[in-house]
C-alpha cells in the first residue's frame, strides 16, 4: 500500500506560500515583543509529564497531552503549552536577575484535539510573560503587548475585544457569597467555562447538578449577568465582597488610564481552563460573528514558581495562536496574500556565450543585496517571460550575443512594463530602477 502524502491529522505542511505567511506573522510578533523590551527565549520540545501535572489543569492532562515513556522509563510529554517551561526556566535564574523579567517565545505546541476551524493538533503560539512586576502593572503591560500586536496588523476595537475577569472575584463569589465547598467550586468553574457555549436550559441543568438552594442559584445567576465594570463594582459592594476581590478594583481603574479601556469588557464567564491563574484572566475575541473564537488567552499567576520550591515570583502572560490569528486577520481583510515569492529580478541568457556574463551580473546584484534568481540554462524569451509572470519577479534581464557586443542590457520592470538600458557591469542602476 502506498503511503499517504498528507501530514499527520491536525498538523500542517508549510509550503513556501504558507511559510511566507508564517514569517510575516512571526516577524510582527518579534517586532512588537522587542518594541516592548521583551527578550527571546526557547525551551525543549519535551518535558517530564510531572511538570504539567502540577498545575496545567484537567482537560489538558487527561484529554489533550501527547505523552509517552522514553527508553529510560521516564514519562515525558510533547509540550502542550509554554507556561510551565518558562516558569521552570525562570526558577533557575531569577534570583540573579533584575526584575521584572520580560520574555517571549513562539513555540510549536501539540494538543490532542478534534481538528476544526481554529483548533489543530499542532499550533504555534506567541507567548509573552513578565515576572516580578508590581501588582497590577504587569497585567496592564501584558494587555498592551497583546492588543499592540493586533493593532500592529491594522486591527482596531471594531475588530476585537478583550474579555476580562479575575480569579479573585470568582473565588470570592464562590466562597463567601455562595459558600461552596472546594469540590463544588471546582465543578462550577468548569460550568462557567462552558456557559456561553450551551443553551440556557443546558446551563440551568448543569448549575442545578451542583447548587441545590434557590437563593444560592439566584446569586450565581445574578453574577453571570454582570457585563460591565460598574455593574460588577455595585454587585461586589452589595454583597460585601470588595475586600475579597483584592487588587482587581484598582486594576480596573488603571485600565482607563492606560488607554486600554476601549478594548476591554468585563465578562464573568472568563475563568480560563488552566489551574495556575490566580488573578486577572482574559481572552481576546474576534468580534466578527463569523469567527467568534479566542485569538489569545492569558492572565496572572502568582504561585507557579512554588512548584519548584522557589519563593513566589508573580508572573503575568498570554499565549496567542497562529491559527486563530490568521483566521482573525483573514476575516477582517488584514492578511496580505503570499502566493508569489518576493524576488527582485530574473537574470537570464539566450545562448551559451552569455552564461558567464549572467553569472557575473547575478553575483554583483546579490552583492548589492538585490534578491536575484538566475535562470539556469539557455532560454527563449517566451519561456523567460512566462517564468517571470509565474514567479512574480519585479524585473527581468536577458543577455544574448547583442548585449555582449554592445556591453549594454535592457532591464524591464514588470509592474509598469517600463524599460531602461544600462551598462552590463552597472548593477547599481538596475538596483535603483527596481526599488
Ligand atoms: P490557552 O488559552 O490554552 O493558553 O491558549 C492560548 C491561545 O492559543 C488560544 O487562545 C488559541 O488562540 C491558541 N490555541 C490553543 N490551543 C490551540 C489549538 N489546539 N489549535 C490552535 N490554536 C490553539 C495557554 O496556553 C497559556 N499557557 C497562555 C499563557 C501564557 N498564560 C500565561 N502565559
Amino acid at each position: 500500500m502506498a503511503l499517504s502524502k498528507l501530514p499527520y491529522k491536525g498538523t500542517r505542511d508549510f509550503f513556501p506560500p504558507e511559510m511566507r505567511q508564517r514569517d510575516f506573522l512571526f516577524n510582527k510578533m518579534r517586532e512588537i515583543a522587542e518594541l516592548h523590551s521583551y527578550e527571546p527565549y526557547d525551551g525543549p520540545m519535551v518535558e517530564e509529564v510531572e511538570l504539567y501535572l502540577a498545575k496545567s489543569g484537567e482537560e489538558l492532562i487527561n484529554e489533550q497531552i501527547y505523552s509517552f515513556v522514553d527508553r529510560g522509563e521516564r514519562k515525558v510529554a510533547i509540550r502542550p503549552e509554554m507556561t510551565p517551561t518558562v516558569a521552570r526556566m525562570v526558577a533557575q535564574i531569577h534570583k540573579e536577575q533584575s526584575k521584572p523579567l520580560r520574555w517571549y517565545a513562539i513555540p510549536n505546541l501539540m494538543r490532542y484535539e478534534k481538528p476544526q476551524k481554529g483548533r489543530l493538533r499542532e499550533h504555534w503560539q506567541f507567548n509573552c510573560d513578565i515576572f516580578g512586576a508590581p501588582e497590577g502593572l504587569g497585567e496592564i503591560e501584558i494587555l498592551q503587548v497583546a492588543t499592540g500586536l493586533l493593532r500592529g496588523f491594522g486591527a482596531t476595537e471594531e475588530h476585537f475585544e478583550v474579555l476580562l475577569n479575575d480569579r479573585r472575584v470568582v473565588d470570592a463569589v464562590f466562597g463567601q457569597l455562595l459558600h461552596l465547598s472546594s469540590e463544588q467550586s471546582h465543578k462550577l468553574y468548569k460550568v462557567i467555562d462552558k456557559a456561553k457555549k450551551v443553551t440556557a436550559e443546558a446551563l440551568d441543568k448543569m448549575i442545578g447538578e451542583i447548587i441545590y438552594q434557590d437563593t444560592v442559584k439566584a446569586h450565581f445567576k445574578e453574577y453571570l449577568k454582570l457585563d460591565t465594570f460598574p455593574a460588577l463594582h455595585s454587585f461586589l459592594e452589595r454583597h460585601e465582597l470588595k475586600d475579597a476581590a483584592g487588587g482587581f478594583l484598582p486594576f480596573t481603574e488603571r485600565l482607563h488610564a492606560s488607554g486600554l479601556a476601549k478594548f476591554v469588557v468585563y465578562d464573568p464567564t472568563i475563568v480560563r481552563g488552566l489551574d495556575y491563574y490566580t488573578g486577572v484572566v482574559f481572552e481576546i475575541f474576534d468580534k466578527s460573528p463569523d469567527n467568534r473564537r479566542a485569538i489569545c488567552g492569558g492572565g496572572a499567576y502568582a504561585n507557579l514558581l512554588q512548584i519548584f520550591n522557589e519563593d513566589p515570583l508573580p508572573g503575568v502572560g498570554f499565549g496567542l495562536g497562529d491559527v486563530t490569528l490568521a483566521d482573525f486577520l483573514k476575516t477582517h481583510g488584514l492578511l496580505p496574500t503570499f502566493e508569489k515569492p518576493s524576488i527582485s529580478i530574473l537574470v537570464s541568457y539566450l545562448d551559451q556565450a552569455a552564461e558567464a556574463h549572467a553569472f557575473e551580473l547575478s553575483h554583483s546584484l546579490r552583492t548589492l543585496g538585490v534578491k536575484t534568481e538566475l535562470y539556469l540554462g539557455e532560454a527563449k524569451p517566451k519561456k523567460v517571460f512566462s517564468h517571470t509572470e509565474r514567479r512574480g519577479h519585479r524585473g527581468v534581464v536577458m543577455i544574448g550575443s547583442n548585449e555582449i557586443q554592445t556591453g549594454e542590457i535592457e532591464v524591464k520592470r514588470i509592474a509598469d512594463q517600463e524599460k531602461i538600458r544600462v551598462k552590463l557591469n552597472d548593477p547599481n542602476s538596475i538596483k535603483s530602477f527596481l526599488e
